[in-house]
């Protein structure tokens, strides 16, 4: 892997200086070394810190077996799962695969469509139409195997294809990622056989894209997984705490985030301009949202897809509350080359560019859009990927994780935990009258 993911802070040293970004440095390193020696906040979830450099040969054989004879089986999978069980499979796939692909006629992979993210009934029906004629399988993903918006999809879904297939056959079509132990999807896939992959305890789910719950329907949608968890082991060893602040990019990006934050920045926007990009900034924006939005602090994360947004939230990023910084994700290279053609009559005025490449215009929108934004008021970080690649999503995918740690201990918190999603949980299930839920319910009822 001769080239890897940089991080430029250049653009934001009218904000911040580099003797204050260099004076946390010690911070941010202690902060890496607590991580490493587990007795930091929520040490019993740091299952991820060392996962690319543990995965053996043997369970990316297995998980990608698995996925070749879903992959010989059905022309549709429905990934399902929400939150951490959902975004980093969507955030890869959609990284790293045609835009148009769903169109193509003689296509190489098998549809990868999504389920249980949301409880939209005219989604589901709608799903429940277009899957009508099709040949698919099922991956449920759902480490507590409770949540309610998977555990309602799968019911449906498992209903559907036993009637379609029969309960045979349905088995052999869908997996289950969860609890090794415990939980009803478990419970469930014991008593069905299905084959069924384990979650670690030590692995949250914003944590969790390198385990089975991503690299299944990854590998399912023709991706090298082998490849992504190689670009993950690369950045696990570059962003060591023995690694030097000055080469120590997630320790960078930690601190200078943190300093920001200290100067009254208190939202981060992820620019995108690449649309493949979308999910990986969904993906993004759960893993530090979850993580540092707590005990009333922590970044509010957003994300924009350029340029398009700057076509409607531009204008806010440029002239809006002056509260925002805004990290960029540059991809280097694109894969395929479009040029400008000439136009004899030249009515839009673009034989200008003719022969340049539609990258080349899309890099001066970049640049100038940071230049401007600083202008405004607004500090830029750049994250340059060189390619989009397996080995370079996986790059990108340690390196946030590492430094949302990093930034989450900088902060003081408990970057591990997310007591926060319980609340709205527990008014659905005291408003639904679940079992268990009776005196909520009475509750509530007052308050309506
Ligand atoms: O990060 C998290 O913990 C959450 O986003 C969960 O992943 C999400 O709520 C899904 O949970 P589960 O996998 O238990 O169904």
């Amino acid at each position: 892997m001769g080239k890897t993911i940089k991080l430029e802070v250049n653009k934001v040293l009218s904000f911040i200086s580099q003797q204050e970004i260099d004076s946390k440095a010690s911070i941010a390193k202690k902060c890496n070394e607590t991580l490493h020696k587990g007795d930091g906040k929520g040490n019993d979830f740091l299952g991820w810190l060392n996962l690319p450099s543990s995965i053996t040969e043997a369970h990316l054989n297995d998980i990608q077996a698995t996925a070749n004879s879903l992959r010989s089986k059905c022309e549709v999978v429905v990934v399902v799962g929400i939150g951490g069980s959902y975004l980093g499979a969507r955030a890869v796939i959609e990284s790293l695969s045609n835009s148009f692909d769903l169109l193509q006629k003689d296509r190489k992979n098998p549809v990868i469509v999504y389920a249980g993210q949301n409880i939209g009934e005219d989604y589901l029906y709608e799903l429940l139409d277009y899957l009508k004629d099709k040949s698919f399988g099922i991956i449920n993903i759902s480490k507590s195997g409770t949540t309610t918006e998977p555990a309602l999809a799968f019911r449906i879904l498992k209903s559907e294809l036993e009637k379609s297939v029969g309960k045979e056959e349905s088995k052999s079509r869908i997996v289950a990622v969860t609890d090794a132990a415990r939980g009803a999807l478990h419970t469930l896939a014991k008593k069905e056989g299905y084959k069924m992959y384990v979650i670690p305890d030590n692995v949250g789910g914003r944590f969790s894209v390198l385990t089975p719950v991503g690299l299944l329907p990854i590998a399912v949608a023709g991706l090298n997984i082998k490849k992504l968890v190689a670009g993950a082991a690369f950045m696990e060893k570059n962003t060591a705490p023995d690694v030097a602040f000055e080469n120590n990019i997630a320790e960078q990006y930690a601190v200078t985030r943190n300093e920001l934050y200290g100067k009254g920045k208190k939202i981060e926007i992820l620019a995108n301009y690449n649309p493949k990009l979308h999910f990986f900034a969904e993906w993004w924006k759960q893993l530090y949202g979850e993580s540092e939005g707590k005990e009333n602090k922590g970044i509010f994360n957003a994300a924009v897809d350029f340029t398009t947004d700057l076509h409607s939230m531009g204008q806010w990023i440029q002239e809006g509350e002056r509260t925002i910084f805004e990290t960029v994700l540059s991809v280097a290279n694109p894969a395929y080359k479009v040029e400008v053609p000439f136009d004899e009559e030249d009515l839009d005025g673009l034989n200008f560019l003719k022969g340049k490449r539609v990258d080349f215009v899309n890099k001066m929108a970049e640049l100038g859009t940071q230049l401007a934004h600083v202008d405004g008021g607004v500090p830029n970080i750049k994250i340059e990927i060189p390619e989009l690649s397996e080995e370079y999503i996986g790059q990108l995918i340690y390196f946030f994780e590492k430094a949302c740690g990093i930034s989450g201990y900088m902060l003081g918190v408990n970057p591990f935990d997310q007591p926060g999603v319980e609340a709205y949980k527990k008014n659905m299930f005291a408003l639904l009258n679940k079992p268990g839920f009776e005196k909520e319910h009475e509750e509530i009822q007052k308050r309506l």
